[in-house]
C-alpha cells in the first residue's frame, strides 16, 4: 500500500487545537519541532496585511503572481524566464517531479524526508542514497557526490542540509556541476541558504546550466511559513516545461503581498539571519555541556543533537518534553542510518532556548 504522507513535525499543533479553538495557548508552547522563523515578519508586511486584510481575503490574486515572480526577478537578478512561483517550496516540489521525466535518483542520507516519500512512495522511482557518516560529522565532499550519483538522471540535495547543517559552498557547487554529466539534473533545495549567507546561493546560474534546478522556500528565512509562497529558478526550458501544471492562484493573495513587501525588507531580514546565527552558536555551546550528547553544529536555524550515548531513544525524549509544553523533532524519518539515536532541535528566541535546555536536561539526565 502506498504510504500516503511525509512524517514532518507540527505535531505542535495538537496543542493549539488543530481546529484552531485554542490559539490564545499557542505562547504556551514552543513548537521547536518545525524551523519556522522564530521572529516576525518584516514591519511592512505586517502593515500591508493588516491595512487590507478584508480586502486580501475576499478577492482573487493576480492568476500566475505576475506581480511576485518580477519581485523575485529584481530582488535575485534572476531573468522571469527563469522562474515559477508555488504555495510554498512544497507545492513546487510536487509540481516539478511528477513531470520531469526521469528514472533514477540520488539523493542524500540524512535528508530532508519529503524527497524520499516522494520519490520512493509516490514516484516509485529508483533511489540511491549517497551517505553522510555521524563520524565525519556527515560533511559532504564533492567527488564522493560525484561517485554516488554517477548513472543515476537526477542528483537532489539540500543545501545546507536538513537536518545535519553541513553544507557546500557556491565553489563547491560549481565543482559539482562541473563534473556531474551534463545530463544529469542537479536539483539543490535551497531553504536554509540564507543562513550561510546570499552569496552562497547558485540561484542565478540555472541561466546558464540547463541541469540545474534551485528550489526556494521563503518560509522559513522571511518568517511566512503559514502564507506558502516559494519558488523554483531553472533553465528556461526546464520552466517552460513545468509552468503548466502550475494551478491558477497557486500562491494566495496574502501569500502574494507578503512575498513582495518581504523581497522590499531584506536589512529587516538580515539583521535576523544574523541574530539567528547568534542564538544558534549560544545554544550550541550549552548543549554541547549535556553528558552523552553529541551536538552537530550545523549553519541554519537547527541543530541535531546524537543521543545515543545517553541510553535515551529519540521518541522518548520528543514525549516527555511534551509533557512540559515543548516540542521538538524525532529525527528517525530523516535517515535510514539514524534509529532512534538523533533528535533535531529549532532555535528559536534566548527565552525558548533556554527553556528547551534545561528541559532537555533534565531529560536526558534522568
Ligand atoms: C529542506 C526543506 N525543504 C522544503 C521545506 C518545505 O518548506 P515550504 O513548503 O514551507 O516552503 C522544508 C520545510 O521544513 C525544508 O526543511
Amino acid at each position: 500500500m502506498i504510504k500516503i504522507k511525509c512524517f514532518h513535525g507540527g505535531a505542535s499543533f495538537n496543542a493549539v487545537g488543530i481546529n484552531f479553538d485554542r490559539l490564545d495557548s499557542k505562547n504556551e508552547i514552543i513548537r521547536a519541532d518545525v524551523t519556522d522563523a522564530w521572529f516576525k515578519p518584516a514591519p511592512n508586511v505586517i502593515n500591508a496585511l493588516s491595512e487590507h486584510l478584508s480586502w486580501l481575503l475576499k478577492n482573487s490574486p493576480p492568476t500566475n503572481s505576475e506581480g511576485l515572480v518580477n519581485t523575485i526577478s529584481e530582488a535575485r537578478g534572476i531573468p522571469k524566464e527563469n522562474l515559477i512561483v508555488g504555495g510554498g517550496s512544497s507545492d513546487l516540489m510536487f509540481a516539478f517531479f511528477p513531470n520531469y521525466k526521469f528514472d533514477s535518483v540520488s539523493i542524500l542520507d540524512p535528508m530532508y524526508g519529503e524527497y524520499t516519500h516522494i520519490f520512493e512512495n509516490v514516484l516509485k522511482k529508483d533511489i540511491r542514497r549517497i551517505k553522510q557518516k555521524p563520524e565525519a560529522g556527515f560533511k559532504i565532499n564533492v567527488n564522493e557526490l560525484v561517485q554516488g550519483c554517477a548513472g543515476s538522471d537526477m542528483l537532489a540535495i539540500v543545501n545546507p542540509n536538513s537536518p545535519t547543517g553541513v553544507y557546500l559552498t557556491k565553489i563547491e557547487v560549481k565543482e559539482l556541476l562541473s563534473k556531474i554529466p551534463k545530463e544529469t539534473i542537479l536539483f539543490i533545495d535551497e531553504t536554509y541558504i540564507d543562513y550561510v549567507g546570499r552569496a552562497e546561493s547558485v540561484e542565478a546560474l540555472v541561466v546558464n546550466y540547463p541541469n540545474l534546478v534551485v528550489l526556494k522556500s521563503m518560509s522559513k528565512v522571511y518568517a511566512l511559513s503559514g502564507a506558502r509562497v516559494g519558488y523554483l529558478a531553472a533553465h528556461s526550458t526546464v520552466i517552460d516545461m513545468i509552468k503548466p501544471f502550475i494551478p491558477p492562484w497557486s500562491v494566495g493573495l496574502i501569500g502574494q503581498v507578503a512575498g513582495i513587501e518581504a523581497l522590499k525588507s531584506e536589512d529587516y531580514y538580515l539583521e535576523k539571519i544574523s541574530k539567528t546565527n547568534e542564538l544558534r552558536k549560544e545554544f550550541v555551546a550549552r548543549l554541547q555541556g549535556l553528558p552523552g550528547a553529541r551536538v552537530y553544529p550545523g549553519c541554519a536555524n537547527f541543530i541535531l543533537i546524537g543521543i545515543k550515548e545517553t541510553g535515551k531513544l529519540a521518541q522518548d525524549v520528543c514525549e516527555e518534553l511534551i509533557q512540559k509544553n515543548i516540542y521538538i523533532r524525532n529525527a528517525t524519518s530523516m535517515s535510514s542510518q539514524f534509529n532512534q539515536d538523533f533528535i533535531r532541535v529549532a532555535v528559536k528566541d534566548e527565552k525558548s532556548n533556554d527553556k528547551i535546555y534545561l528541559a532537555l536536561k533534565e531529560v536526558l539526565e534522568n
